[in-house]
């Protein structure tokens, strides 16, 4: 564990005494406004009325630390201590948790909530202790909509040949191949210079990343598909866990059920308002129906296939199963 200690002199009627607060190194990709912000500014908020002065939690940004995967690598070498981040290359870390990365799982967030929440959501979580990683608890982004520059989508044609960028991840990777695009995996912050550049024509993201990282700006084309549901974690360093006493681990699990809380009200929000706001700056928003989602769906039938062996069809069906 690399982490900085910070020492206060502290002169008490002629002694001296030495107050130690550690530094808290915590990245997210976006910007202090965003669901990750209100993530963040919760979790460090909650840390401090339980604990004090204790740690001095530092929040980088913007990929302020790197792109989610350099982050996520940084916290297993003990280079940074914690992020709020996508599910986008978790599965390199952890690699069943790419179930939640399936097309069309989750039907509404209640059942993603629910289903984070519950068993196989708290048993995914403990599978990070054997990568190296603490995971405090699944956070939210919400369902993820294509932008582009090319036209509205609605039907799987629409997206015949589309260079769209992709997360690291390659479950959508193979979805987005199945509907016949032209997906590019890369990392957040090549993105937008790409979208203004021209080197894509389009991305895909939830209401809450098109909005506070004014994707507008740069895409002309908003598509509500919802086709995959967005999970978002918050991740700790393992030696900076098992380093906490029992009260810490307590502290930092209420500060982690606030950041929760926090990226869901936000993400409420933003889907209630959301699309006024962008249509207000200038996007041309269509609605996708359920006939037109069915398509999408029956086009990614062999997709499934192959996520039902990868992950297992009983897992896949009792994620369905939850209320
Ligand atoms: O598209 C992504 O890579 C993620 O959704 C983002 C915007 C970095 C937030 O985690």
């Amino acid at each position: 564990m690399t982490r900085h200690f910070a020492l206060a002199v502290t002169l008490l009627a002629g002694s001296t005494t030495l107050a130690a607060a550690a530094d808290l190194k915590l990245g997210y990709a976006l910007a202090e406004d965003s669901h990750y912000g209100a993530g963040a500014k919760a979790f460090e908020e909650t840390l401090t009325a339980e604990l004090g002065d204790a740690f001095a939690v530092q929040q980088f940004p913007n990929s302020g630390l790197g792109g989610e995967r350099e982050v996520i690598e940084g916290i297993q070498i003990g280079t940074i201590d914690a992020t709020i981040a996508s599910s986008g290359t978790l599965s390199n870390f952890v690699p069943e948790v790419g179930v939640f990365d399936v097309p069309f799982l989750f039907r509404d967030l209640s059942h993603a909530r629910n289903t984070l929440d519950g068993e196989i959501g708290q048993e995914m979580l403990a599978k990070f202790d054997d990568a190296g990683l603490h995971a405090l608890a699944w956070g939210e982004q919400g369902f993820r909509h294509i932008t582009n520059s090319r036209g509205p989508i609605a039907t799987p044609a629409d997206l015949d040949g589309l260079k769209i960028r992709t997360m690291e991840n390659p479950v959508h990777l193979k979805a987005f191949e199945a509907l016949g695009a032209a997906p590019t995996p890369m990392a957040w912050p090549e993105v937008i210079p790409a979208l203004q550049q021209g080197a894509i024509d389009g991305q895909e993201n939830p209401l809450s990343v098109i909005v506070s990282a004014n994707l507008n700006e740069v895409q002309q084309y908003l598509s509500l598909d919802g086709h995959v549901y967005s999970p978002a974690i918050i991740l700790l360093s393992k030696p900076l866990w098992d380093g906490l006493d029992d009260e810490q681990k307590a502290a930092f699990d209420k500060a982690g059920e606030a950041a929760v809380a926090a990226m869901r009200g936000y993400v409420d929000t933003v889907e209630a308002e959301g699309v006024a706001t962008l249509r207000e700056r200038g996007m041309e928003v269509n609605e996708v129906s359920a006939e037109e989602k069915q398509a999408f769906q029956d086009q990614l039938a062999d997709a499934y296939a192959d996520y039902e062996s990868q992950y297992g069809k009983e897992l896949m069906d009792s994620i369905i199963a939850v209320e």
